[in-house]
């Protein structure tokens, strides 16, 4: 996810199982998005061509633990469900957050606009439940209904608070809970459901690795560099999405406290903000809260496989400890 060696340790662990299943996974993503149309197939095949670290899938089969393969057909559905949601997501997203960059390569919003860029969202979507109703399995309907609908509701609770740089912490927590810990928490619950584990606890160590998914994504919004993030750096400030390490560095820096970010006239006044960010320490505040909140996510983790809770570890430790 982080970096390819954190990624090639995890599918080491979880054993050779594992590598046939994700590669299942991307031909069912390459197949869903080619059809529907010229819309989709241009624009949504190229948001999955694009790559992404899929760690949502990953989650889900990681979830499903040593017990995977007997349940490989529901697992691979559901896993290429979680990542179209994921990919809707980020194309709604972009619109939102008037985006320029993507996974290295120019937003659909960007080359195609606005219209474009809704009906791309919508036809993945759409993609994703209809794959996941393939498999007939309701209570994995269920589980994708009710974070998508969370998704976007920390989207919809993000535009409320736009330029709103006094916003409170904890309403902050809530909204990365809402639009990012809720798939993860989704991916997990579909692991563990596929196979009989334990749901909803499994359903709770996601949700909190979302969380703190969220935070580091949130901090390398502003410590960049786009040539590795794969996304332009301070694109929270420029639309106005007030994230912890502004909260932090405002305690620390009357000037930031004071700071207009309506007044921002393009990316390098933004990333003169980010770089007074960066010199109050609240980007390292920032990955330290996120390091607290993945302990917590481990102590959250049930009884499981040595190799199960092994590779759920690895992952734990790789929301926070990457670069992209
Ligand atoms: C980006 O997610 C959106 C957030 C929830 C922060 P990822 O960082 O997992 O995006 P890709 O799939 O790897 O591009
Ligand atoms: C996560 O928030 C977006 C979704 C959950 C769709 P961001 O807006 O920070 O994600 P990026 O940085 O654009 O990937
Ligand atoms: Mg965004
Ligand atoms: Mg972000």
């Amino acid at each position: 996810m982080a970096t390819a060696a954190t990624l090639d340790a995890v599918v080491r662990a979880a054993g050779p199982q594992l590598g046939p299943m994700m590669e299942r996974v991307e031909a069912r993503l390459a197949a869903l998005a080619s059809g529907h149309g010229p819309v989709l197939a241009r624009h949504g095949g190229a948001t999955i061509a694009a790559g992404g670290k899929r760690l949502r899938p990953l989650l889900v089969f990681l979830a499903a633990g040593e017990e995977a393969a007997t349940a490989a057909d529901r697992l691979v559905r559901a896993a290429a469900a979680v990542e179209l949601i994921h990919s809707a997501s980020l194309v709604h997203d972009d619109v939102l957050d008037r985006a320029p960059l993507r996974r290295g390569q120019p937003t659909v919003v960007a080359v195609a606009g606005r219209t474009v860029a809704t009906a791309t969202g919508d036809l993945l979507f759409s993609r994703a439940f209809a794959e996941v109703a393939g498999g007939g399995e309701i209570a994995d309907v269920r589980a994708l209904s009710a974070a998508s609908s969370a998704l976007a509701a920390g989207e919809l609770m993000q535009r409320a608070d736009a330029w709103d740089v006094g916003v409170p912490l904890e309403r902050y927590v809530e909204r990365c809970e809402l639009k990012t810990g809720s798939l993860f928490e989704a991916a997990c619950r579909l692991g563990a459901l596929a196979v009989g584990g334990p749901a909803d606890e499994l359903a709770a160590f996601g949700r909190r690795i979302g969380l703190a998914f969220q935070l580091l994504d949130d901090v390398l919004d502003v410590s960049g560099p786009a040539s590795r993030t794969g996304k332009a750096r301070g694109t929270d400030l420029l639309d106005g999405t007030v994230t912890l390490p502004l909260i932090v560095a405002r305690e620390r820096d009357p000037q930031l406290a004071a700071v207009d970010l309506q007044a921002l006239d393009g990316e390098a006044a933004a990333e003169a903000i980010c770089d007074r960010i960066a010199a109050t320490g609240a980007l390292v505040e920032a990955k330290r809260r996120a390091l607290d909140v993945v302990a917590e996510a481990k102590a959250l983790l049930p009884r499981l496989s040595p190799r199960q809770r092994a590779t759920l570890e690895l992952v734990a430790d790789g929301v926070v400890e990457r670069y992209a």
